[in-house]
């Protein structure tokens, strides 16, 4: 059984002090059997975590260096995030291939980097709204997953879960439909599978990202491939405890 997982991505949003205060608001309200995170701004890692310290939340980053230190000014090393207690790191989010410089070459780099020092990535894949309409969607995700997950040995790659998110249902209030979801997730698992074997491939956790709410949560989250979400505008408001709620 994989364990489901709901993470919220706060992008650039609150400073220490609202998103302390709204973390602490919300965490008392979660009903769930599922893993859940908070992905939060560097400089609110931990003020958020003290703010939940009594529930069963994980922090995370939402990005990474694959180096350990050097002249990298205004990056962030995975030992910097582990002092700052954080589990998880969001790798290759959309938002960082788009602005950037973000490539499946470096979503590599940092995939190794973080599961070699104990960080569990959320390794992010998707296509755009015209490679979809080109019909290459899947065509595009094998690529991406093998290229992330190159020289990446079995055990490596059940430390990490992906979140497969749709470009173009990126904030944009366009949610794929379920079987939209489902059907590129079962690609991806088919491409893990093809890397790793079907018994790796029925570990790994699948999320899907992408305008969940509160009301299409517990549809997409059914799915037999989908293992949770990936929540970007909602993990700001109190919906985001309906997307927690939707796994019981
Ligand atoms: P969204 O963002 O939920 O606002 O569409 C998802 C994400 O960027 O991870």
């Amino acid at each position: 059984m994989r364990r489901k997982v709901v993470a919220g991505n706060w992008k650039m949003n609150h400073t220490s002090a609202t998103g302390a205060d709204f973390a602490a608001g919300i965490a008392p309200k979660f009903q769930t059997s599922a893993e859940v995170v908070f992905c939060v701004p560097y400089t609110n890692l931990w003020c958020v975590k003290e703010a939940v310290k009594d529930y069963p939340i994980g922090i995370g980053a939402q990005n990474l260096h694959y180096e350990d230190s050097g002249a990298f000014t205004g990056e962030v090393s995975a030992d910097m995030l582990l002092k700052m207690e954080a589990k998880y790191v969001i790798v290759g989010h959309s938002e960082r291939r788009a602005y950037y410089n973000e490539t499946d070459e470096t979503v590599n780099k940092k995939l190794k980097k973080a599961v070699s020092k104990g960080l569990t990535p959320i390794v992010c894949v998707g296509e755009q709204l015209t490679q979809r309409e080109q019909g290459i969607t899947e065509d595009l995700l094998r690529m991406q997953v093998r290229i992330a997950y190159m020289d990446v040995d079995a055990e490596t790659a059940l430390a990490t879960i992906i979140a497969y998110e749709p470009v173009w249902a990126i904030g944009t209030g366009k949610t794929a439909t379920p079987d939209q979801a489902q059907q590129a997730c079962a690609c991806v698992r088919e491409v893990f599978g093809v890397l790793y074997g079907t018994d790796a491939a029925s570990k790994i956790r699948i999320l899907y990202g992408g305008s969940v709410t509160g009301a299409n949560a517990k549809d997409l989250f059914d799915m037999p491939d989908i293992d949770g979400g990936l929540v970007g505008g909602a993990s700001l408001k109190t919906e985001f405890v309906d997307i927690v709620n939707a796994v019981k």
